[in-house]
């Protein structure tokens, strides 16, 4: 076993865009399992936009991340050393192992990290994305809320991210007309010539409201939003009476300090239209994953769903990877494979 740790804690809390400089990288021994507690060895980390909300000060679904402490986030690992706790050595885990080589997990954690079956050989990539947290959301938020129906227009933004391109594909299979909004026009292209998206359109595009309004001549029945702000009060003005509004996301909002104003402006439109607006966090659902994920595996081996990743080499890369989510540089799950720590 390697002697070394190398951890990243978080010494400040973001304001404005997220800035590697407040994340400090330390390398210290690696920890001794206590009683009832396994060492987990960090294999690939998932870098995702609710970072930036846990480094954040105030109310959210968790409580913040303590400033000194390691950086909260999900990982994908193996147990190599036990003491008494439920997990045997060699088995694979994914949970909160946070940016570091060495985490110890417990099975009284608050979130007790998932054991993945042996006789189910999952890729790590898969783990952590399509079959993991990002494509649970996907999955749960379009159909238990969304509720797409045979010939509606599903529009979903962020669209070539992790969420949405698996949003868009678990549409067309409902039989509805899927609508991405993206960052560029290769993710565009993608999302229409490789997922079968119907349309898609570019937000950096100057036109890209009317675009917007173009790709939805029926209008929209059900937004799958991910990013808030501009783009979600453009949706909104386009909904049909009796949509679903599935507040997954407002990435555009997570770096804003004054949280009174960060609604759309026309909000009214709940009203006028009788719209139904939901918001959620996956955690709720994690009791009922494993159908989910049955259904999702089904759908990835008949080439149903299609999933794509952007891996980045090198535990030392995490904080520079997050900043790139934040310039949409990643297209489908950002990862960090982690490399060989020092020692
Ligand atoms: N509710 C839940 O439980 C839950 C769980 C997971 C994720 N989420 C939310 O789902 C959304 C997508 O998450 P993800 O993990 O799949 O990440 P992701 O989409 O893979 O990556 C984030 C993407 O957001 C886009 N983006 C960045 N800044 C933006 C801005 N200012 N305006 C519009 N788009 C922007 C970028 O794509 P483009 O440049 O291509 O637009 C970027 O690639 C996020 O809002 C996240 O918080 C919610």
């Amino acid at each position: 076993m390697p002697a070394l740790n190398r951890r990243f804690l978080l010494r400040a809390r973001p304001s404005g865009d997220f800035d590697p400089k407040i994340m400090e990288r330390v390398v210290g021994p690696v920890p001794e399992p206590g009683p009832g507690q396994a060492l987990v060895r960090n294999r690939y980390l998932s870098l995702d936009p609710t970072n930036r909300i846990w480094m954040s000060e105030g109310e959210s679904y968790l409580p913040p991340v303590a400033l000194g402490s390691v950086m909260r986030g999900i990982a994908y690992g193996e147990v190599v050393a036990s003491n008494g706790a439920p997990y045997r050595i060699g088995t694979k885990v994914v949970g909160m192992l946070g940016w570091q080589d060495y985490a110890l997990v417990s099975a009284a954690d608050e979130l007790p990290v998932t054991p993945l079956p042996a006789f189910l050989p999952v890729k790590p990539t898969d783990a952590l994305g399509v079959l993991g947290g990002t494509g649970m959301t996907a999955y749960f938020g379009l159909l238990d809320i969304g509720k797409p129906r045979r010939g509606e227009t599903v529009v979903v933004s962020a669209a070539a991210g992790a969420v949405g391109s698996i949003v868009g594909q678990i549409a067309k299979i409902y039989g509805a007309r899927a609508v991405g909004i993206a960052g560029t026009r290769e993710k565009r292209d993608w999302l229409v010539n490789e997922l079968g998206f119907d349309a898609a359109i570019c937000r950096r595009d100057p036109d890209w409201r009317a675009q917007l309004e173009a790709a939805c001549p029926d209008g929209i029945d059900v937004d799958f939003e991910n990013a808030g702000g501009e783009i979600m009060e453009a949706v909104m003005d386009l909904m049909n009476l009796h949509g679903r509004v599935v507040l997954c996301g407002m990435i555009s909002q997570y770096g804003k300090a004054d949280r009174s104003n960060l609604g759309p402006a026309n909000f009214v439109n709940v009203l006028f239209k009788r719209l139904k607006i939901q918001g959620f966090i996956i955690i709720d659902y994690i009791p009922r994953f494993p159908l989910a994920q049955a259904r999702m595996l089904w759908w990835l081996k008949r080439g149903r769903i299609k999933d794509r990743h952007t891996l980045l080499r090198g535990l030392d890369n995490a904080p520079a990877a997050l900043t790139g989510l934040f310039r949409g540089e990643n297209t489908g799950k950002l990862l960090v494979e982690l490399d060989e720590p020092p020692g």
